[in-house]
């Protein structure tokens, strides 16, 4: 599997309403360990060019990426031949990947759904809290764990995320409460589209409620900004059961342009 040649695609097709960003793979396919076995990918190519890719999550879920609904087609066919398919989504503003969807007789589902949220990256306000790239991991992990509770991410997945290109430290932000890692902002920068990703965003509970996820956002864009990004995107849970996230990005200025739309096989 070669993440790079994922990305590579993923970089080349990104604009706004695009449902991954070069850090989404990066955080994705990462932020676990030992789960490769559950993760099966693959890549098409065409004059040498990445056209295509594929991230099943077994037993039945899709990811995908292709520059037209043909490639799209090629991906959902292997997807199909590799497992019995239960869901795939797109992003709504992916119309060739929505078109080769249904052709193959997929039926839109409701339910949980992410927006695609955008901001850009003139004025942004400076953060309340003081907020520094992360140099204690292990205090940054527990953060994660706690925000996430339960998570599966780890001292040893972190590392590897830390490890996956395009990470960078400055652009993994944290304000400390007590000495101690209260809140965080793991962003991505695209620098080829000059697009910057917040994924993930946490506060531990007992520190909610005070601006600390704001802040290290914040931060963490107006970094961002001074290394090239002019916009930023999030894709936090869209339905009323998880709006929280979502109330925290538009109180920082980010609208909507997209939503994902979840796929499922007829049944009866
Ligand atoms: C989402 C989360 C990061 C917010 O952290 P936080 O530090 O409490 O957020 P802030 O105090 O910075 O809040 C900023 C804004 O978000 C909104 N917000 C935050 N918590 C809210 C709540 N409980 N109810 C309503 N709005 C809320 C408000 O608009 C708030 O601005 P305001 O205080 O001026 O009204 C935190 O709840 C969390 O870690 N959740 C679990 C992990 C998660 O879902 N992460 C986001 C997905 S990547």
């Amino acid at each position: 599997m070669s993440l790079r040649e994922m990305q590579e695609l993923t970089s080349r097709l990104w604009f706004p309403g695009a449902r991954w960003h070069v850090g989404d793979l990066a955080w994705g396919l990462r932020q676990h360990t030992g789960r490769d076995h559950e993760w099966p990918t693959k890549i098409w190519r065409e004059n040498g060019e990445v056209v295509a890719w594929g991230w099943a999550e077994l037993p039945g879920h899709l990811n995908l990426q292709a520059v037209d609904e043909h490639w799209a087609g090629q991906v959902l066919d292997w997807f199909a031949e590799i497992t019995e398919p239960e869901s795939v989504v797109v992003s709504s503003a992916e119309p060739h990947l929505i078109g080769a969807v249904e052709a193959r007789g997929f039926v839109q589902e409701e339910g949980p759904f992410f927006l695609q949220l955008v901001r850009n990256l003139d004025d942004l306000p400076e953060p309340a809290a003081a907020c520094h790239p992360v140099t204690d991991v292990a205090g940054r992990v527990r953060a994660h764990r706690e925000a996430f509770y339960p998570s599966r991410v780890t001292e040893e997945s972190y590392r590897n995320v830390q490890a996956t290109a395009p990470y960078r430290t400055e652009l993994d932000v944290v304000a400390d409460v007590d000495g101690q890692t209260a809140a965080y902002c793991l962003a991505w920068l695209d620098d080829a589209r000059r697009a910057v990703l917040i994924e993930p965003v946490g506060t531990v509970p007992d520190h909610r409620g005070r601006g600390l996820a704001r802040d290290v956002c914040l931060a963490a864009l107006r970094t961002a900004r001074d290394l090239g990004a002019e916009v930023a995107t999030v894709s936090p849970r869209g339905d009323d059961a998880w709006p929280i996230p979502a109330r925290l990005y538009r109180s920082m200025g980010f609208t909507p342009i997209a939503r994902t739309v979840h796929y499922g096989v007829a049944r009866g």
